[in-house]
């Protein structure tokens, strides 16, 4: 298998980070070694990981066991709420960078607003700043950011967001926090970048896998409607991180650079936007409901 090489994005830092690469959400610990050397494989050189999602160990095992050097993978990985405050997510990053095995992390966001608790999200991003100053971390952002809470925090930050991790596939674009991203050099990623939160949660809308238009699409172009999902976010600008176990899938998702979709095929599946997420409202994320603690390393 030839590796296939992934475009860059230059972040609001000058730091660049590869247009797409693989999520790990769901992916079980005693799992991840190998996706995500399947991934390495493949020619991903960026993992999207979390405090929260308990594999940051194995990937980091992937990575220094794998032929490739650790200065070519971008790091990706999140604070989790529980660890919000300013010397708690200093602390957050120890462990983080410890489970990881690295001295630096390419790119350390918060996970999610605390929109009850405001004011600890701001002190966590103050500490994320903190971070970015001594050299600890390449660059810094957020996830689940709506626009009142970009507009919050960037009325407080002295440091703009580089990221802004959002859901984002063709039944749900969130076009008013995209445009907002945009207006401050924030680059957008997208989460569930092929719907995946349309079919493995339950919801009242179907797969996008199944949708009619992304189907036709992929049958014009001889390719698979994850792999049209994929092409239509990186068109866009956007930064993707599809998460597969299998490396079938592995390497399917990142052959994508090899085909373009025309306007008339990007309008059609802008068209398909409901509206309506398919992962838990930003505003319902809180201690009580969703906290729980971070292994230490
Ligand atoms: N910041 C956040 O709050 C947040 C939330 C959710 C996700 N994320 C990040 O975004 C990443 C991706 O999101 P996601 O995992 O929710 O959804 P996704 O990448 O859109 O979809 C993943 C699902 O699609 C399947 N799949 C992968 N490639 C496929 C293909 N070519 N054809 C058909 N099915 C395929 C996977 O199953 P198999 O593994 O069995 O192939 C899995 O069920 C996560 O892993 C995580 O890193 C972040």
């Amino acid at each position: 298998m030839t590796a296939i090489s992934t475009p860059l994005l230059a972040l609001n830092n000058g730091v660049e980070i590869p247009a797409l690469g693989l999520g790990v959400f769901q992916t079980p610990p005693e799992e991840t070694r190998d996706a995500v050397r399947a991934a390495l494989d493949a020619g991903y050189r960026h993992i999207d990981t979390a405090a929260a999602y308990g594999n940051e160990r194995e990937v980091g095992e992937a990575i220094h066991g794998s032929a490739i050097d650790r200065s070519e993978v971008f790091v990706e990985t999140k604070i989790w709420i529980s660890d919000y405050g300013y010397d708690e997510t200093l602390h957050a990053f120890e462990k983080s960078a410890r489970k990881l095995d690295v001295e630096q992390i390419d790119l350390l966001i918060l996970h999610q607003p605390l929109p009850s608790a405001f004011d600890r999200t701001l002190e966590a991003y103050r500490a994320l700043e903190t971070l970015l100053a001594d050299g600890k971390v390449r660059a810094i952002g957020v996830s689940n950011f709506m626009v009142e809470h970009l507009t919050e925090l960037l009325a407080q930050a002295t440091v703009v967001p580089a990221v802004n991790q959002i859901e984002c596939h063709p039944y749900f674009q969130q076009p008013d926090v995209q445009s907002l991203d945009a207006k401050h050099g924030i680059l957008t990623q997208a989460w569930s970048p092929i719907g995946g939160i349309t079919f493995y949660r339950d919801g009242d809308h179907g797969s996008t896998l199944d949708d009619s238009v992304i189907g036709a699409t992929a049958k014009f172009h001889g390719r698979s409607p994850a792999q049209v999902m994929l092409r239509w976010g990186l068109q866009h600008g956007r930064s993707v991180i599809p998460k597969s176990t299998k490396p079938s899938r592995i390497a399917e998702n990142i052959a994508v650079f090899d085909f373009e979709l025309s306007d008339e095929q990007m309008t059609a599946i802008d068209a398909l936007d409901t509206g309506r997420r398919g992962g838990p409202e930003p505003d319902a994320i809180t201690l009580g409901a969703f906290g729980r603690e971070i292994p230490e390393a």
